[in-house]
């Protein structure tokens, strides 16, 4: 019996991968959470397979679903909105089954900032402007930040930052950042990314918070950087023609030029 962790993706019931799909549909039992999987994902579970969903379920209640399931021999299908690698609460349940002995295999899903950087047509890591992307959080009422995992340090770097969970308190987000990005930084706050509703408002840090109405609440990233609206920056070397590499020497002696068996 193994379970089977499975990131669902953003939202869009066809951005889920092969693989996990494939999974859904051989586990008899599937465990979701509720709170963001989209039900269309459920589609793919078998006839007659016990769907659970756990958003109302505390870490106990999970476990003994999935210890109800060893015993009866059934494999778990277990989906997490998005990717599992971030703020998905894996880290807990593959601890507990480690201690139980029970086996697991985990497939990745869609993060929501690639959905949200995808629904703006936007890089976020542009030559000259940004080479990276922070994905962070603010403060919630069920979890406090580490100590110097704060926004004004991460925005010290001039990175781009991807806020998660955090759309209840832009107004703070804005007023933390614009002493490093300044008052006209790019911001862009993607709701519900790849969703039939989604929703994207730009703006700039000193005024987006004005251009967000109430109802885009929850389910929303707060993208901030300089990346977001730039169009005057460098071309890649990768690609220049005059670049000389592994897979495109460019002269007779290139380093590259016996390399590439
Ligand atoms: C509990 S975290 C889950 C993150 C998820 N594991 C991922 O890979 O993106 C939930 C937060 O992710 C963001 N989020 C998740 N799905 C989203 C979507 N479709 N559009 C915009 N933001 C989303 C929001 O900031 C939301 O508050």
């Amino acid at each position: 019996m193994t379970v089977h962790f499975i990131g669902a993706g953003p939202g869009a019931a066809d951005l889920l991968t092969l693989r996990g799909r494939d999974l859904i549909a051989g586990c008899p039992v599937c465990l979701y959470a509720g709170s963001l999987v989209p039900e269309a994902v459920l589609a793919h579970c078998p006839e007659n397979a016990r769907i659970v969903n756990t958003a109302p379920l505390s870490l106990d209640q999970i476990m003994a679903e999935i210890v109800a399931a060893e015993e009866a021999g059934q494999d778990v299908a277990r989906l997490h909105s998005g990717d599992l690698s971030v703020w998905s609460a894996m880290g807990e349940q593959l601890r507990r089954l480690r201690a139980l002995g029970i086996g697991y295999t985990v497939t990745p899903g869609v993060p929501s900032f690639a959905a949200a950087a995808a629904a703006l047509g936007a890089e976020l890591t542009l030559p000259g402007v940004a080479q990276s992307v922070v994905l962070t959080r603010t403060p919630g009422r069920a979890s406090a930040m580490p100590k110097g995992e704060t926004l004004a340090a991460f925005a010290g770097t001039g990175a781009t930052l991807a806020v998660h969970l955090s759309i209840q308190t832009l107004g703070q987000v804005t007023r933390d950042l614009i002493p490093h990005y300044g008052p006209d930084c790019p911001v862009a706050v993607v709701w519900r990314a790849s969703w039939p509703d989604q929703r994207i408002v730009r703006g700039v840090l000193e005024d987006i918070e004005g251009r967000v109405d109430g109802s885009m609440e929850r389910t929303a990233l707060i993208l901030v950087g300089p990346a977001l609206a730039a169009e005057g920056f460098e071309e890649s070397c990768l690609y220049a023609s005059d670049y000389d590499r592994r897979f495109r020497p460019q002269t007779a002696d290139s380093v590259y030029r016996d390399s590439r068996e």
